[in-house]
This record gives structure tokens, sequence and C-alpha cells, in this order.
């Protein structure tokens, strides 16, 4: 055991209106497999880069161990994988790397092939095989899971849970639980250390948001109660002085006398009522708030919004997968699972009548709109504004769905190509909730979205049956959402 100690660390970036760590302390266990969780953009990222010395900072990092980053970079994806790997990490033992690789499920040959051939879930794999395959390292692994289907997220999820000494960023809630002993969070106002995995974290935030809930309904009720004793001593204090200068046999004196004595009492309520709204704005503070997010639905007519028969993607000579049948109806949430490369995205694209090599029969209900969320999102240029108005949006409602999904209005201003990739996918993923449609297509929508925003879309879901047709491979999302599921077999 070593500790990776943090102290007074400060850090932001140019030109930023506020830090991403203020005097931050923190001391980590180099034997531990620590999950990290936050919103979007919260600075996770950040901070292991400021761990890989990537940026300065103020205060001091005093690590006990050298670190590796995953994922790495990689310019060139067209040559040999081994020789790539050299090109990462120089001193590997390649019986190690083999070792580790066999307990990923990946076959050796994939070694001797270029890179660039190699599917998301295999490079994934290759890659968290050559940061085990040296020892002596701490390991900061920043969202694994992105390219990888449900098997590949189980094989992977066993390997780490076998593992120590590691940072893990992930959203993905059912396999973070399974791997990490310790969690790290960053929240709105501070970094919070447990010990314990996912859901030890989500029961805690729920009994101390609870708590935090009900602390806000009580000083609501005071605040009612001093607004309402405000107004009654202001109404009987203007009474006061209206009798003051009225006629008929009063003591003018006395009443002067009782008049200023209210407004002095009333001062004093206005100064305790700031003081009870200061203090409410504190404890606001420390609640990360799940709220609830808003979509319309258009309905249509037809009973039947999907419906195919005999269906496969045919690239060349063979099928894809195996023939399939499947009905969406009003309300319906359709999940297609499956390995890499399995069509799923091909699926995606024939009901949304681009153009790819379908067979057999395909039927949408005439005059169904759809509302599409692609996997891979093109770059955007420019800020939240301008992305508005290239896009024709609803401004008022779109820079509400982003606040609620863990947007500050001071990231309107930033270029989006600042943003992180969870941020950057929020767009896409606010504007189609923000559209009317009667049939929402999402391929791999929870790809980079953190915790809470997955919370949001499931209750949204839920609460609105819009109907769908979703690729997606978190677990415990489509045991709540799906209300059929598709996996396709090669
Ligand atoms: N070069 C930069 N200049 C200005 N701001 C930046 C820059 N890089 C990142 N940021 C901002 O810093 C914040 C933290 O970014 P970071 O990538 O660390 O977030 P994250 O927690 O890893 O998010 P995610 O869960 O989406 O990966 C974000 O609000 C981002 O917009
Ligand atoms: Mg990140």
């Amino acid at each position: 055991m070593a500790l990776i100690d943090i102290r007074s660390l400060t850090f932001e970036y140019p030109g930023s209106l506020e830090p991403i760590f203020h005097d931050l302390d923190l001391q980590l266990d180099t034997d531990w497999k620590l999950g990290f969780i936050g919103r979007n953009g919260y600075g996770k990222t950040t901070f292991l880069k400021l761990l890989m010395d990537e940026y300065s900072y103020q205060g001091t990092i005093t690590k006990p161990l050298p670190m590796t980053y995953f994922p790495f970079s990689i310019s060139n994806y067209n040559v040999m994988t081994l020789d790539l790997l050299e090109t990462l990490q120089a001193d590997f033992e390649l019986w190690r790397l083999q070792r580790e690789m066999n307990l990923l499920e990946v076959g050796e040959e994939t070694l001797y092939r270029s890179f660039s051939t190699l599917s998301g879930g295999e490079q994934t794999k290759i890659l968290l095989a050559l940061l085990f395959a040296e020892e002596e390292r701490f390991l900061l692994i920043d969202e694994p899971t992105n390219h990888l289907d449900t098997h590949g997220r189980e094989v992977v999820a066993k390997y780490l849970e076998s593992k120590k000494g590691f940072i893990l960023v992930s959203h993905d809630r059912e396999f973070i639980n399974s791997i990490v002993d310790h969690i790290l969070t960053i929240e709105k106002s501070k970094v919070v250390l447990q010990r314990g995995t996912y859901d030890t974290w989500e029961q805690n935030k729920n009994l101390e948001d609870q708590y935090e809930l009900e602390q806000n309904q009580k000083l609501r009720k005071e605040l009612r109660r001093l607004k309402q004793s405000a107004r009654e001593k202001a109404v009987w204090s203007d009474k006061v002085e209206a009798a003051k200068t009225g006629s008929g046999p009063v003591d003018r004196g006395y009443i002067g006398h009782m008049s200023a004595k209210m407004a002095k009492r009333s001062k004093a309520i206005n100064k305790r009522y700031k003081e009870t709204v200061d203090e409410k704005e504190k404890l606001l503070k420390n609640i990360e708030t799940i709220d609830k997010l808003q979509m319309n639905v258009l309905n249509h007519h037809a009973k039947q919004y999907v419906n195919a028969e005999d269906f496969t993607i045919a690239y060349g000579s063979g099928h894809v997968f195996e023939p399939i049948q499947f009905v969406v109806e009003k309300g319906d949430c359709l999940v297609f699972k499956g390995g890499n490369g399995s069509g799923k995205t091909s699926i995606i694209k024939a009901i949304l009548g681009k153009d790819v090599p379908w067979q057999g029969r395909l039927a949408i209900a005439k005059g169904i709109t759809i509302s599409y969320v692609p996997q891979k999102f093109h770059s955007v240029n420019g800020n939240i504004n301008d992305f508005v108005d290239e896009e024709q949006l609803d401004k008022t409602k779109f820079f509400t769905m982003l606040i609620k999904l863990g947007f500050t209005r001071n990231q309107f201003e930033i270029p989006i190509e600042n943003f992180s990739m969870g941020q950057k996918k929020k767009i896409f993923l606010a504007k189609s909730i923000c559209e009317e449609a009667h049939l929402f297509v999402w391929d791999e929508p929870l790809n980079y979205i953190d915790v809470i925003s997955r919370i949001q879309i499931e209750n949204m879901i839920l609460e609105y049956s819009p109907t769908m047709i979703l690729v997606e491979h978190d677990r415990r999302f489509i045991d709540k959402v799906a209300t059929d599921i598709i996996e396709l077999s090669k």
C-alpha cells in the first residue's frame, strides 16, 4: 500500500470563469479499485490529466508510482497492432500481454493484424491488456465501455474486478458496481470519497437527498411564514402611519414611537429572511437534483408505427443477422442488442429510409415524424448559441433542457470543441428530446452520458411512454425502459 497525496490542488482552464478544483486535499491508496463518477463536464478527465502532469496547477500531487492513462492517444491506426503497442508502451513483455489478452478473450492473431481492422471492442480490450502487461503502475482508466457490447462489458468487468490499483471512470452503473471497492464523486461544490461501490453511493445519495429535501421543505415553510409575517407587519405599520396623519383624538407621539418600533422589527425580520434565504441556498448547493425532463410526444392515428417481417441486412453475399420480425406499436420501446458488427446501426438506418441493403418487408406508417440521435455525432463549430441558430431550435426550450441535464449558463459561451465528450453528446440528445415526434430512434444514446442524466432519461421515458427504437448496452437502463428486446445473432 502506498498513498497518492494531493494537497491544496487548484486548477482552472485559461479563460474559464470558475476553477474546476479549488484547494482540494485528497489521499488515495494505490491498492484501491476506485470508481470515479460525476456529471459530464465536472472535471473527471481533467483530474486524471492533472495526475498525468499534463497541465500545470497550484498545490502538490505526490505519486508513489508511475501512472498510465487510458485511452492512449493514437495518431495512426494503420499499423500492425503489435507495432502500435510498442510505440505506446515500450517495455512490456510479450508473454504478459498474451496472458492478459487471454483473460480478456481476445485472440492472439489480432496482434498481427492492422489495428484499424479490429472492432472497437477488440481495440479496447487489447489496450487494456497492454495497461496490465506492465507491473508497478497505477492506472487511470477513463470510460472504457463506450465501444463494448453487453458481453464485452461483462468480460472486462470480471477482468478489472480481479485487478487492483486503478481509478476507473465509468457511467455504466452495472459495470462500475461490479468492479470497484471505493467511489470518488465530483459534485457541484465538493469532491467526496467513500468506501463501497456504486450501489452504496446511490443509497447514500438517496438518503442524503431525502434529508436535504426535508430540510429544504422545512426552510421553505419557514420562509413562507416569515414572508407572511413581514407582510402583516408592513400592513400594520402602514395603517399606523396612516393613523398618524388622520383626524381624531389619537396620541400621535405614541403611534409614531410604535411605528418606528415596527419598522425596526420589520427590518430585523427582513434581515432574518435574507439570512434564511442564504442558508437555503447553501444547502441547495449540495443537492445534485435529478430534475424531471419533459418531452413532446406526437400522437399518430396508426396503431403500428413499424412492422418488419423476415427482415435482414445483406451486404454482399451473406446476411448480417438471421432474419427477424418486429412490430413497434404506440408507446413501445424496442431495444436492439448484439455484438460489435451485428447490424444494429444498419437496422436503424433502414428505418430512417437511408441507403442500406435490406431484405424482407419493412413498413413504416405514413406521415410518421422521426427524431433521431446518431451513434457518432458530427463535430460542431462555435458555441451553443451558434448551434441553436444553425439547427433553428427553440432557444428557451433547448437551454432549459441543457440546464436540467447539468450544464451551467457559463458553458453556453465557450466553444463546443472544448466540451467534454458527454457534454457534446448531450447536445444531440437534448435536441431530440426537445423535438416533437411520433417516433424516437436513438443509436447508443447513453455513450458518455453521466449517471444522473441516465436516471433522468429513464424517468422521462417511464413518464411519457414515447414510442422508441433504441440500440443500447446499459443493462440497468434496458431493464427499466424496454418493452421488447431483440438480440441479433449472426
Ligand atoms: N481546453 C479547455 N478550455 C476550456 N475549458 C475546458 C477545456 N477542456 C475542458 N474544459 C472544460 O472543463 C470542464 C471539465 O472537463 P472534463 O473533460 O474534465 O469533464 P469530465 O468530467 O471528464 O466529463 P465527461 O463525463 O463528459 O467525460 C468542462 O466543463 C469542459 O468544458
Ligand atoms: Mg471525461
